[in-house]
C-alpha cells in the first residue's frame, strides 16, 4: 500500500454529491476537482468540500494531469464516452449505474479500460446494504438449499424522476423504471443468485401515467398536461436463467398500488425461503426468513445490524482497489451482465415475444 494521496473528480453534481462526499471521508484520499454544467450545485458542492478546483465541461476535468481517478455521474447516454474518454485519459473509473445504455457501448468501456490497464466499477450502491450482505453469506451457506425461483422489484407510486427531464428521454437514459431502478434489484438478486447465466426474457412495459403529466416526483411535479415523454413507467419482466432457476423482475416509476418507495428480492429454495423487503428506503427488520422445524411452517427475522451507507462503501472498495489492489467489486463485468438482461427485456417488449440472449 502506498501512502501518496490518491487526487479524484467527481464529473456531475446530482448523485455525485454522495460520491463527493464519500472520497471527503476517506484518509490518503484528495477530492480534487469537480465538473458539472449546473454551475451553482458545482460550486455548492465544491465549496462544502473545500475543493479549489471546479470545471463545467468534463473534457476540462480529465486533461489534469494530477488526477488518478474519477466517479462518472452523468446522464446515462454520457456514461460511455465519458469513462472511455477518462480511461484513455489514464484514470480509474467509478461509473454510477446502468453501466450504459446498451450491451454495445458497455463492452466498448470494458475494452477502454483493460486497453488503458485501469480499473472501472460500478455504483451498485444497494447491493453494499448490511441486509443484501448477510442474505448473500446466509444463501451461500446452503441454508435455503436449491434456489429455483425468485422476484425482484422497485415499485414506486409516485416519482417519475424529473418530467421533461433526461430521465425520460428515451436517447438520453436508455430507457426508464427498468433501467433506473431495477438494475439495481437485478443486481442484487442476481449477486444473491451466484451469478447464473441469463439465457431468455419475456418482458412488456407500459407508459400510463408519464405521457399525462402526471405522477412526478412530490404532488406538486403531477402536470396534468401531456408532455414529451419516451420511455416506461413501469415495466416486468420473467427472466429464465442457466440451471432452471426463472426471476421475475418488476420496476416502476409510478403505479396505482399500495407501493411508496418499496423494493426487494425474494427467494424460494428448496429448504427454505427469505424476503428481503424495504420500505421507503427503510434500514431494520427487512428480512424474514421462511421454513419447516419439525413438520411446521416457522418463521424467523434475523437482526442485521446497520452498516455504512452504500456509496460510501462503494467508494471505499473503488479506492482499495486502486490503493491496494483489493479485488475491483462490483466491477464492469456486472454491469454488462445487466445491461444484457435489460436490453432483452427492452427488445421483448416491443416485440411482444421471448427473446433469447445471445
Ligand atoms: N446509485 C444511485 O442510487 C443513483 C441515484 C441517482 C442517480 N444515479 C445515476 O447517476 C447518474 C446521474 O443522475 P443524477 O440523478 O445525478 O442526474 P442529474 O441530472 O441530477 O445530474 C447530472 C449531472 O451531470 C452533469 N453533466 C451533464 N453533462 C455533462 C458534461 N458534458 N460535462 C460535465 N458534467 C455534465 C450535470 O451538469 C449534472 O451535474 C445517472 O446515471 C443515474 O442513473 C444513481
Amino acid at each position: 500500500m502506498t501512502t501518496d494521496r490518491l487526487r479524484v473528480g467527481v464529473i456531475g453534481a446530482g448523485i455525485g454529491m454522495f460520491h463527493a462526499q464519500a472520497y471527503a471521508a476517506l484518509p490518503h484520499v484528495e477530492l480534487a476537482a469537480i465538473a458539472g454544467l449546473d454551475t451553482e450545485r458545482v460550486v455548492a458542492l465544491a465549496a462544502r468540500h473545500g475543493v479549489e478546483r471546479t470545471y463545467r465541461e468534463y473534457e476540462e476535468l480529465l486533461a489534469q494531469p494530477d488526477i488518478d481517478a474519477v466517479s462518472v455521474c452523468v446522464p446515462n447516454a454520457l456514461h460511455a464516452p465519458v469513462t472511455i474518454a477518462a480511461l484513455a485519459a489514464g484514470k480509474h473509473v467509478l461509473v454510477e449505474k446502468p453501466l450504459a445504455r446498451t450491451p454495445d457501448e458497455g463492452r466498448a468501456m470494458i475494452a477502454a479500460a483493460e486497453a488503458a490497464g485501469k480499473i472501472l466499477m460500478i455504483a451498485f450502491n444497494h447491493r453494499q446494504r448490511s441486509d443484501v450482505q448477510w442474505l448473500k453469506e446466509y444463501v451461500d451457506s446452503g441454508a435455503l438449499g436449491r434456489i429455483y425461483y425468485a422476484k425482484a422489484y422497485w415499485m414506486r407510486r409516485q416519482g417519475i424522476p424529473g418530467l421533461g427531464s433526461w430521465f425520460v428521454n428515451k436517447a438520453m437514459a436508455g430507457g426508464g423504471p427498468l433501467i433506473d431502478l431495477g438494475v439495481h434489484v437485478l443486481d442484487m438478486a442476481m449477486f444473491l443468485l451466484g451469478e447464473p447465466e441469463p439465457l431468455a426474457v419475456s418482458a412488456a412495459t407500459y407508459a400510463e401515467f408519464g405521457p399525462r403529466g402526471l405522477k412526478g416526483w412530490g404532488a406538486k411535479q403531477s402536470t396534468g398536461t401531456s408532455v414529451r415523454y419516451e420511455v416506461e413507467d413501469l415495466g416486468t419482466a420473467f427472466v429464465r436463467l442457466a440451471g432452471g432457476t426463472t426471476l421475475l423482475l418488476e420496476a416502476s416509476w409510478a403505479s396505482h398500488g399500495s407501493a411508496g418507495d418499496d423494493y426487494g428480492v425474494v427467494l424460494y429454495g428448496t429448504e427454505g425461503g427469505a424476503e428481503l423487503t424495504i420500505k421507503d428506503y427503510a434500514q431494520d427488520q427487512t428480512i424474514r426468513l421462511f421454513t419447516d422445524v419439525h413438520g411446521l411452517p416457522h418463521n424467523s427475522m434475523p437482526r442485521v445490524p446497520r452498516g455504512e451507507d452504500g456509496h460510501a462503501a462503494v467508494i471505499r472498495r473503488f479506492v482499495a482497489a486502486i490503493r491496494d489492489g483489493a479485488p475491483p467489486i462490483p466491477g464492469a463485468a456486472d454491469g454488462l451482465r445487466r445491461a444484457l438482461v435489460l436490453d432483452a427485456c427492452y427488445r421483448s417488449a416491443t416485440l411482444g415475444r421471448e427473446v433469447v440472449i445471445e
